[in-house]
């Protein structure tokens, strides 16, 4: 079969083509049909089907004899640890952590919170709650206490599952503490916390209220999977927006494992057997679908990998792995290729590795430049895949379907939409545009199962976030075009979200934070172009009357108060003060041509400027910070 056959199949009959899918997973009691509509534009897949998504994750492999497999490779460069867990072992730590959370009261449908770095009791805490039927959101540990706090009071966990500390080079991140203090701010209180103590820094728990992950399970009955409806919410997963308040992204038991599944085998061409390495982090999608749930469902050996691309020990290290552990498909974000290209430009440290099981390599996150895809093309030897997806959909929307045939790569372009995703890229009234001319990129309802039924407890948001712009359309919030051939390219986010380093953040949720200074009059944050991490923060500040003499102090402050709010991985380190910022007539600030000054682009100056002589000041307050080729 061709990708064309594929996706031609799935065109001319979808309902058929998914029901085929979901014969790869185990059912207690199979769907009746695929996708069920009655309430359009909202739509479920698999609903009436009962099942668990960790019989088909751990148990059914264990069944089917592959017991002693390795199902999860600890591989540390951090700590200098390796560890290997069957799938066998896997099931008695997972089914004994479940029980001793029933025991404490979890049950089918209670959220629990995850905050661990990366660590195999991460995934194991995840699959123990898909073994209950609970809910858990998986929050990144680069997040600060306040981020925390904001979805303890969202989804309103009964436990928060956590690790004593994360390990950072150079650097113990102290998770406890940022824990307590999350609670502290929180209005929903948990009943309960278990803390996982690493060796590196034992926590001190709080009585009454603190379990340690290894003493509550003593004496507990291991737990059995419980049976889910197919649209039981699997996970919730909060990703950046355009404000402050994070969108809690709902995933569904039963189309999330029958999609996970079909693009193990299609999209990665991995087989049961074979090991699967994405180097992302539990706390963000990716590590959600192909660093627990993906390769799991598949039979596979995943790998969590606790370390960088650089420094951990040097830029070799991807080539180590993937030589130890056989790796067949290696996914990153390139962010991590160019930060290992900037260090050892000709890949030496790489290739001294064996690189004989590497099939294929994987590139998302965020846009992936041509030069980087050839930088990796050249020095190993192997297809370079970029897909585009999002937290939303879960799973690749555009990819090439290297499992089914490897389509001709074209440089800059995630190459063609997966089956289940009619992309079309529309104008602002909501017409498709000709090939080749910029649009907003969307893709025709229903999407397919796997992605985002909708917001936890926020429907209105939902609608509004994805569903109205183009009414029979889901709105991606990317701008792109298609080409004569059908090919893909993503070229910018139409809203405020910023991708740094791979990471979505809000440069609304940081103007949050910067507009609490007491010296701060208005603020702007906009991403400006960066060679390593694709984009970087920059802030805007405008000051009080009579504050101009504190622009240094106030500089500082915003950018601490960034890291303490939202936390490190925002990456905020600039604030420029100006005496004004640009805007409409009508009080709306001119971002995007704030960027494109910032980057040293030519911009058409806008029509609905209030005063265009404010883009010079802009301009020239970036020289002497710098940027615009200052
Ligand atoms: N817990 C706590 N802090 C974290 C963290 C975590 N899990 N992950 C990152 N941070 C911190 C870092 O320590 C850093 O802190 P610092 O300001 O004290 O140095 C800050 O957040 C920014 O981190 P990062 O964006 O990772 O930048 P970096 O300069 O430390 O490393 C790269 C640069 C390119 C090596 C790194 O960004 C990288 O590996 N990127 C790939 C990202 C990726 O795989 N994304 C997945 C999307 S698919
Ligand atoms: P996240 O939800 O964190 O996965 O971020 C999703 C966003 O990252 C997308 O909407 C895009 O803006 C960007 N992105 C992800 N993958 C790609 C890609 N391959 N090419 C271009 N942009 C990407």
């Amino acid at each position: 079969m061709t990708y064309q056959d594929v996706y031609a199949a799935w065109q001319n009959d979808p309902e058929a083509f998914w029901m085929q899918a979901a014969s790869s997973i185990d059912w207690i009691r199979p769907p009746s049909k695929a996708l069920f509509d009655d309430r359009a534009p909202l739509y479920e897949w698999f609903s009436d089907g009962i099942v668990n998504a960790c019989w088909n994750a751990v148990d059914r492999h264990v069944e089917a004899g592959r017991g002693d497999q390795l199902a999860i490779i600890h591989d540390s460069p951090i700590t200098h640890s390796y560890r290997g867990i069957t799938y066998k072992d896997l099931q008695t730590r997972v089914a004994s952590l479940a029980g001793a959370l029933r025991a404490k009261g979890i049950e089918n449908g209670d959220r629990v919170i995850i905050y661990m770095p990366m660590v195999p009791e991460a995934l194991e805490a995840m699959l123990a709650c898909s073994r209950l039927g609970a809910i858990h959101s998986v929050v990144f540990g680069g997040f600060a206490a306040n981020e925390l706090a904001v979805r303890i009071d969202d989804c309103q966990p009964k436990a928060i599952i956590a690790a004593s500390c994360g390990l950072e080079p150079g650097r113990v991140v102290h998770y406890k503490p940022l824990l307590d203090k999350a609670i502290e701010l929180a209005s929903h209180k948990p009943d309960f916390c278990v803390i996982f103590q690493r060796e590196q820094e034992v926590a001190k728990l709080i009585e009454g209220r603190d379990v340690a992950w290894h003493t509550f399970q003593y004496g507990v009955e291991p737990a059995e999977c419980v049976p889910v409806e197919g649209n039981h919410p699997h996970y919730i997963l909060y990703t950046s927006g355009t404000t402050g308040q994070p969108k809690g992204v709902v995933r569904h038991t039963a189309g999330h494992i029958v999609a996970l599944n079909w693009t193990m085998k299609n999209i990665y061409g991995i087989d049961p057997g074979e090991v699967f390495w994405a180097a992302s982090d539990v706390g963000w999608v990716v590590g959600h679908s192909y660093i627990c749930y993906g390769p799991l469902l598949a039979g596979a050996t995943t790998i969590v990998f606790e370390g960088k691309p650089v420094g951990t020990p040097d830029p070799g290290t991807f080539g180590r792995v993937i030589q130890n552990h056989k790796v067949k498909t290696f996914f990153t974000a390139p962010t991590a290729i160019r930060a290992v290209k900037r260090e050892d430009p000709a890949c030496e440290y790489i290739r001294v590795y064996s690189l004989k099981s590497l099939k294929a390599v994987f590139l998302a996150g965020e846009r992936a430049d041509p030069e980087t895809v050839k930088w990796v093309e050249q020095h190993l030897n192997v297809p370079v895949i970029d897909h585009w997806w999002q937290t939303e959909t879960g799973w690749a929307i555009a990819a090439n379907p290297f499992g089914i045939e490897t389509l001709p790569v074209k440089h800059g372009s995630p190459s063609v939409p997966m089956p289940g995703y009619d992309v079309q890229v529309l104008d602002e009234g909501g017409n498709p545009v000709p090939p080749g001319t910029l649009g907003a990129v969307t893709v025709k309802l229903p999407l397919p199962p796997g992605t985002l039924p909708t917001l936890w407890n926020a429907e209105d948001r939902f609608r509004k976030s994805y569903l109205t712009t183009f009414p029979g359309y889901y709105e991606t919030g990317d701008a792109g075009m298609l080409d004569e051939d059908g090919y893909l390219y993503i070229m910018a986010r139409t809203d405020d979200v910023i991708n740094v380093a791979g990471h979505r953040l809000s440069t609304g949720a940081m103007e949050e934070v910067l507009s609490d200074h007491p010296a701060v009059a208005e603020c702007a944050v906009i991403g400006v172009a960066d060679s390593l991490k694709g984009q970087t923060p920059l802030g805007f500040l405008v000051l009080k009357k009579g504050m101009e003499d504190q622009a240094e102090a106030v500089r500082k402050d915003v950018v601490k108060m960034v890291r303490d709010r939202i936390g490190p991985v925002a990456a905020f380190k600039e604030a420029v003060v100006v005496d004004r910022l640009p805007k409409t007539r009508s009080g709306k600030i001119l971002r995007a041509t704030m960027v494109k000054i910032a980057d040293g682009e030519d911009f058409r100056m806008p029509a609905t400027i209030e005063d265009a002589a404010v883009l010079d000041e802009i301009r020239t307050a970036l020289q002497g910070s710098g940027y615009a080729g200052g």
